[in-house]
């Protein structure tokens, strides 16, 4: 009796554990909130994306002012662009978080924003000499895909001299709007044109869509994206759904009560991500979009 008891009990046991199991499945597909250090372990990496709007000049002897003194102790490798035709860029080691670091300037939210809603939408597959072996089903917006061509070669130059003079294989891709958009081409870029053993992670602020499908697909399957975006930002809902345009997984929804929310899958219609916040432009407020993001604005 005792050991039918025991193994009833043992059922009962497998059965609670099973329940408990599923409710731990479906809590990883709900809305979960950030904790306070979770927040702040991502404004080193703010900063880093809101330096990029600074001038290569003193990027390059990190003498930017208050962007470039919230990460003392960055080791600059190169610093490129005009701020007009190509968006400037910097590379540099990052001590304090061990890893390399790549940002790349956004834009104003106005010229971004005609960009995506009046401008040439025309998708087209990544460039194999670039992105060798993927798949041509893979499609991006063309101008997005031009701007990152455009910085491509010096920036994976410049990552591998910092990992040979840094001794590190972490790569972080930063980037705020347009440099959003460039940093998640350049993580697959780099991803593919860097030694195997090499770990690329990408954090986007304000990110707008960057191509279709099968390449928030693909991104889902290769990289490590986590994308940033603020309240009522129009900006990461265009180019719009509808138009065959999607984001990959890894939203953090920023609340108005400054909350950061990470939202399931890709391209939540919760309340609490950006797609359910702003059902469409007209409830959106683009200034919104340069932040705050934890009390750091975007700009130099
Ligand atoms: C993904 O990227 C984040 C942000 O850089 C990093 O903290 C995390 O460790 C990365 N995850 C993996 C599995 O590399």
């Amino acid at each position: 009796m005792a050991a039918r008891a025991f193994t009833y009990a043992s059922a009962i046991t497998a059965l609670v554990a099973g329940f408990v199991d599923g409710a731990a499945v479906s809590k990883r597909q709900s809305i979960t909130t950030l904790s306070t250090d979770e927040i702040g372990a991502f404004k080193p990496f703010t900063f880093f994306a809101s330096t990029a709007y600074c001038n290569p000049s003193e990027t390059l002897t990190w003498s930017c002012g208050m962007n470039c003194d919230a990460n003392p102790g960055f080791q600059p490798v190169a610093s490129g662009g005009d701020g007009g035709s190509v968006q400037f860029w910097f590379v540099g080691f990052a001590p304090a978080q061990n890893t390399i670091i790549v940002s790349h300037q956004g834009t104003d939210p106005h010229n971004i924003m005609s960009l995506l809603t009046d401008g040439d939408l025309t998708r087209r597959s990544l460039d194999p000499t670039l992105f060798p072996g993927v798949s041509s089903s893979v499609e991006v917006h063309n101008g997005f895909a031009g701007s990152q061509a455009s910085t491509a070669a010096a920036v994976l130059a410049a990552v591998k001299q910092a990992m040979s003079a840094h001794d590190t294989n972490t790569v972080t891709v930063v980037g705020h709007s347009l440099g959003a958009a460039l940093a998640l081409l350049d993580s697959v870029f780099l991803s593919l044109n860097l030694p195997s053993g090499t770990t690329v992670n990408t954090i986007g602020y304000g990110m707008p869509r960057v191509g279709n499908q099968e390449f928030v697909d693909y991104i889902d399957a290769h990289q490590n994206v986590t994308h940033v975006n603020n309240q009522k930002d129009p900006i990461p809902t265009v180019p719009g759904l509808f138009l065959g345009y999607h984001h990959s997984s890894g939203e953090v929804h920023i609340q108005a009560s400054n909350a950061w929310d990470a939202c399931p899958g890709q391209d939540s219609d919760s309340k609490s991500c950006i797609v359910g916040d702003v059902p469409n432009i007209f409830e959106s407020t683009e200034s919104n979009h340069i932040g705050p993001y934890d009390s750091v604005t975007m700009g130099c």
